[in-house]
């Protein structure tokens, strides 16, 4: 898969009875739905960049009015130094970025986005168009996005599926979902907000539908150098590292890769000199070969 051109980002002018639309639909989300519209403020802090990572066309439009907000709240768990005052805003567009090069390096065809939020991958990167994309979310903030992509009247380069479903509560469905196809499983910004059972419920199930040749991209909160977490006041959840790794491995993950904020991987330009790596922000990458 292959990263969408800049051009989509000057042709993105919705009329400003469709701009009132969209924030009417906008304005019911749930506090752990809305922290998506601080992500997409965050992308669209650095779409709007010289050097960004990438464009995303929608972002600005999808932050809304309240996306600044949620983007201040998010801050709370900011380098504590206070030296540093756009790190959540950088780390966004480092994961943002993270992921889309693991999508466009996924030679398989279907991608299982956990948590989508108002993710708009399937908008902005040239997915193959034999691609299925799954977006499981909220009810309420998929039916949010599907009326933000019909209001601007966007196609999706491939055929996207909306999973409406409580990962707390309900089992991992996914309609049309083919078990013996290399799956690529996404989770950005989700795992904190799921209680520890709830996450390891999700890899197991995850795993379960996973044939050879599927790659997990797990991004979670390793809080074990600080107290960052507790001291947010949200209501998150964190992992050490070498706890989903193990878990990875047991399950029968193979090619574990543990990356953090900061790491070579996970760096690209942004992560300031002098800062040691910071492990609260952090990925596992894997694949499964049997
Ligand atoms: C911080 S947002 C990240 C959204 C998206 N992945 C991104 O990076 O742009 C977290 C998302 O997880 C979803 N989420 C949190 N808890 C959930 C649950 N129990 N069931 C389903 N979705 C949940 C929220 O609705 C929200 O869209």
């Amino acid at each position: 898969m292959r990263a969408v051109s800049r051009v989509a980002a000057a042709v993105l002018k919705p009329t400003p009875r469709v701009v009132k639309e969209l924030e009417m639909s906008m304005a019911s989300a749930s506090f752990v739905g809305g922290t998506a519209f601080g992500v997409a403020y965050e992308r669209a802090v650095e779409s709007a960049r010289d050097d960004a990572l990438f464009v995303d066309p929608y972002a600005s439009l999808l932050a809304g009015k309240q996306g600044n907000e949620f983007s201040t709240t998010f801050g709370h768990l900011d380098d504590p130094s206070k030296l540093w005052p756009r790190f959540h805003k950088d780390w966004t567009a480092v994961r943002t970025h993270f992921i889309d090069r693991r999508l466009e390096a996924f030679e398989g065809r279907q991608v299982v986005n956990l948590g989508a939020g108002f993710d708009t991958r399937p908008f902005r990167l040239d997915m193959p168009s034999d691609s299925v994309v799954w977006e499981v979310d909220r009810a309420e903030v998929n039916a949010v996005r599907h009326k933000f992509f019909e209001l601007l009247g966007a196609k999706p380069t491939c055929r996207v599926v909306s999973v409406d479903l409580d990962f707390a509560l309900d089992d991992l469905a996914l309609q049309d979902f083919d078990t013996s196809r290399p799956t690529c499983w996404v989770a950005e910004g989700l795992l904190p907000w799921l209680d520890p059972q709830i996450q390891i419920k999700l890899i197991r199930e995850l795993t379960s539908l996973s044939t050879p040749g599927s790659v997990v991209v797990l991004n979670f909160l390793d809080d074990s150098d600080g107290t960052s977490v507790r001291e947010s006041g949200l209501d998150l959840h964190s992992f050490e590292t070498a706890d989903v790794t193990n878990l990875l491995a047991t399950l029968g993950w193979t090619v574990i890769r543990a990356h953090h904020f900061g790491g070579a991987e996970l760096h690209f330009g942004r992560f300031r000199d002098g800062y040691p790596e910071c492990r609260l922000y952090s990925f596992v990458v894997a694949t499964r070969d049997q």
